[in-house]
């Protein structure tokens, strides 16, 4: 039986057009990153699977990890995740170092999801993660790194925006006001993460089937029915929990100043499906009705290096996801062709005692930058053409018996058709007709 060309279920091959794509998305990651002062880090492809049971979460665990028993009897998971890893790495170092740490990464994550538009099981995730930043700070430029991706592309709170929500608040009313128990509070927060795709009547049934008291019923649909920072702020003066508000409430002040106040929206129902996040999470969405799904997640974290034994230090981060990205960007408009390479100049030759000269001319272009391909073997016009209009070179020259005597090429800029008669001994100045 012949083997299939194609690549594993939910898995990509990149193909130079898609690579370039992916080199020119993870290029504009890198920049936003730096810009704030994040620095790069990486690790390993492979993890014990405890690292994740410690706190990753249910679904995670249960029906998304890629684990296997390696030679050594160990228990091994594909990294679903990078979170866990930059906090085992942060746990190495971090008492050396000067506070607060800024870290980022751009991994390949695997998760055995079923695949679908914005979902399959290979993505590149940029993490960006700040360790022992000031509460509420961390936060603010989490989310300034994030969305200051989205516009170094041009979009706008018309094509994007971020729901938010807060750890402590959900906590305080499920312990405090629905007096819920843990495994009550377990089931409810995945009933919340599903309320917004089920119908008025299935949700009221998926509650009922966790809190009898009606009066509990309620409380927790008045919940599920805030809308706005104000909204949950009042909710909580009249439930005598507004102490549980003190961080959501410093945060949002600080919102006001950070000119992120217009992209954010105070979303009850963003819990978020990992277990260590401890304050504000968040998650960045697409607006278009066609592509309404979320292209970013994260939030603060303040025990995860608890499970290495070590003191507290606050983590707040998000991870991105590439494909969803790239959705979000094509939604838009925002994201250009990567069909053809990006080739300056192609240089010919018509006959086999042009080509010593061809080659120099090249190698001459070259070691000025400019990327340039010298076609193979002796060719005729008509097939030089066909090639450059199929790779989309931004000149072509063509060097016969003719230009090896006179010691000057035309060059023809193919953006605009314009000719030009240049030294060889010139590669400057052929360089400079093209730009
Ligand atoms: P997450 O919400 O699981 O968070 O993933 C973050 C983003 O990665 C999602 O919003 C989505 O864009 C993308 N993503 C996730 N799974 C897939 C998939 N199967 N296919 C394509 N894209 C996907 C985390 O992973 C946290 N560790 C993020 C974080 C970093 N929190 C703090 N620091």
């Amino acid at each position: 039986m012949a083997l299939s060309k194609l690549p594993y279920k939910g898995t990509r091959d990149f193909f130079p057009p898609q690579m370039r794509q992916r080199d020119f998305l993870f290029q504009k990651m890198r920049e936003i990153a730096e810009l704030h002062s994040y620095e790069p880090y990486d690790g390993p492809l492979l993890e014990e699977v405890d690292l994740y049971l410690a706190k990753s979460g249910e679904e995670l665990i249960n029906e998304q990890i890629y684990s296997f028993i390696d030679r050594g009897e160990r228990k091994v998971a594909i990294r679903p995740e990078m979170t866990p890893t930059v906090a085992r790495m942060v746990a190495q170092i971090h008492k050396e170092q000067s506070k607060p740490l800024r870290w980022y990464a751009i991994p390949n994550l695997m998760r055995y999801e079923k695949p679908q538009k914005g979902r399959l099981r290979e993505h590149w995730q940029f993490n960006c993660d700040i360790f022992g930043a000031p509460e509420g700070l961390g936060e603010i430029e989490i989310l300034q790194v994030a969305s200051g991706l989205l516009k170094s592309f041009g979009a706008t709170e018309e094509h994007f925006e971020i729901l938010i929500n807060d750890r402590r608040i959900v906590d305080a009313i499920f312990n405090n006001l629905l007096k819920l128990s843990a495994e009550q509070s377990h089931k409810l927060y995945k009933i919340i993460d599903k309320s917004k795709k089920v119908s008025p009547e299935a949700l009221d049934k998926m509650i009922s089937e966790i809190i009898s008291n009606d009066l509990t019923k309620n409380h927790f649909k008045e919940y599920l029915k805030l809308d706005s920072v104000a909204s949950v702020i009042s909710f909580l003066e009249r439930h005598a929990l507004k102490d549980s508000a003190a961080g959501f409430i410093a945060f949002s002040d600080r919102l006001q100043s950070s000119g992120l106040s217009k992209f954010v929206i105070y979303d009850p129902t963003i819990v978020r499906g990992l277990d260590y996040y401890t304050g504000i999470v968040f998650e960045i969405f697409d607006k278009s009705p066609d592509n309404r799904r979320a292209i970013c997640g994260g939030g603060a974290y303040a025990n995860l290096l608890q499970i290495f034994n070590e003191d507290p230090l606050p983590g707040v981060g998000f991870g991105l996801g590439d494909v969803t990205l790239a959705d979000f960007l094509k939604t838009h408009g925002l994201l250009k062709e990567f069909e053809k390479p990006d080739i300056g100049v192609l240089v010919a030759y018509l006959d086999a005692s042009s080509e010593a000269v061809a080659m120099e001319l090249s190698r001459k272009l070259r070691s000025l930058g400019l990327n340039t391909e010298l076609y193979l073997g002796e060719a005729k016009p008509k097939k030089i053409f066909s090639h450059t209009d199929k790779r989309g070179h931004k000149g072509v020259i063509m060097i016969g018996s003719n230009e090896v005597q006179t010691g000057e090429v035309e060059i023809k800029r193919l953006t605009d058709q314009e000719k030009a008669r240049l030294k060889i001994e010139s590669p400057e100045l052929i360089k400079k007709f093209l730009e």
